[in-house]
């Protein structure tokens, strides 16, 4: 069985079994749990509400200090096991943060810390952060985003939902991580990510490429040059270098496995590569934009969930697929198989996974039936 497909089917279980789990003390709460369960919209304390997919989230203020309840939904409306679980996987993140807190002391900076967590009560109360979601990305951004993927998975913890809505920014570029439904655990010295060693594809820049970057380049790329978007493709390569020679010190001062050695010195290495001239680095865009668009797309896919960004991520997939099918054969930028196939089978598979794309297409009515 997958390491993956072994965390689904605990997690079920745990589910089923009706266990508590509890972070933080009951003592310390502003109000009693009964009270703060029964909190919805109308309530007095409320000043703000987000509706998220597994949760509400309602800004609260009590004997004038602001916190943030995370109450689960009775229904989760993201489909499949890990958004079922996703409510659980946070509380269960929280209580590894929490046995960590004495020997991490920088991953306590990053993350928001768990005023009280409880699975049965369905609720998760927060302290509410005075920041900004993030509109901008810059040189400062990635900076602080990279140091923070690096104490996250120096500590084992795995983020694969790295996105807009899941980070806060307080002072202009200390990022704020809140959101753990979709952070998993693993062991950076023997897996690549939480699958083990399945889909080396995927790493902690490749998740901030995937979700946020390359979207927001497509945007870019509608409103500015495409010099200038390679401009702003090198400030973030530069970075994500600076923090992968970090990590790879960091790999072998604490001997990590072979493997994951010369994964990590492979990806600085095409990075350096990359970074060389203006040539190289936009082969380079060409390879890491097309894996982040069909990791992505394929996501969408399989959740089901795709919008008109996917259908964009599709064509562009076509596109460099009848453009620079050689660049990208040759330079290992197929996987998952699609290195076997030739040109016009990729062109045919792509045209059925747009097909699929325009299926999936994700209305507010779909999220509600769910
Ligand atoms: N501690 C906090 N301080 C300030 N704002 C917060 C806090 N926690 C959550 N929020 C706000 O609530 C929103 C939703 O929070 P969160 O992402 O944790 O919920 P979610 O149910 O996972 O949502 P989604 O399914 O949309 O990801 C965030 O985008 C943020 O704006
Ligand atoms: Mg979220």
């Amino acid at each position: 069985m997958s390491k993956s497909a072994i965390r689904r089917m605990n997690q079920l279980s745990f589910l089923n079994s009706k266990e508590e789990i509890e972070v933080g003390s009951k003592e310390d709460l502003p109000l009693p749990v009964e009270v703060l369960k029964k909190i919805d919209q109308d309530s007095p304390w409320v000043e703000k509400v987000f509706q998220g997919l597994t949760t509400i989230v309602y800004k609260i203020k009590i004997d004038g200090k602001y916190y943030a309840l995370k109450k689960k939904r009775e229904k989760i409306l993201v489909q499949g096991v890990d958004g079922q679980t996703s409510f659980l996987n946070e509380i269960q993140r929280r209580k590894d943060f929490e046995g960590l807190e004495k020997t991490a002391s920088e991953l306590n900076e990053i993350i928001v810390e768990t005023s009280y967590a409880s699975l049965n009560h369905g609720f998760i109360l927060l302290p509410w952060i005075r920041g900004q979601h993030i509109s901008q990305l810059n040189k400062d951004i990635y900076e602080n985003l990279f140091y923070s993927l690096y104490c996250m998975e120096c500590n084992g913890f795995f983020e694969w939902d790295l996105s807009w809505g899941n980070m806060l920014l307080v002072n202009g570029s200390q990022i704020k991580l809140f959101d753990f439904g979709y952070t998993y655990l693993y062991n950076p010295l023997l897996e690549y990510n939480s699958l083990g060693k399945e889909k080396p594809v995927f790493h902690g820049v490749e998740r901030f490429e995937s979700r946020m970057l390359m979207t927001y380049l497509i945007d870019q790329e509608e409103k500015i040059l495409e010099d200038k978007v390679l401009d702003e493709y090198k400030v973030e390569k530069e970075v994500a270098l600076k923090y992968y020679i970090k990590k790879l010190r960091w790999l072998e001062e604490h001997r990590a496995d072979d493997d994951i050695i010369a994964w990590t010195k492979g990806i600085i290495k095409l990075w350096e590569w990359g970074l060389r001239d203006n040539d190289s680095l936009k082969e380079l865009y060409i390879l890491e934009s097309f894996r982040s668009y069909v990791v992505d797309v394929s996501a969408d896919i399989s959740g089901k969930s795709c919008s008109p960004m996917t259908i964009k991520k599709v064509n562009r997939v076509l596109e460099l697929l009848n453009n620079e099918y050689d660049l990208l054969k040759e330079n290992k930028g197929l996987f998952w198989d699609d290195e076997l196939l030739s040109k016009q089978k990729l062109i045919d598979k792509y045209r059925r996974s747009k097909s699929r794309a325009e299926k999936y297409q994700l209305t507010t009515q779909s999220i509600i039936d769910v």
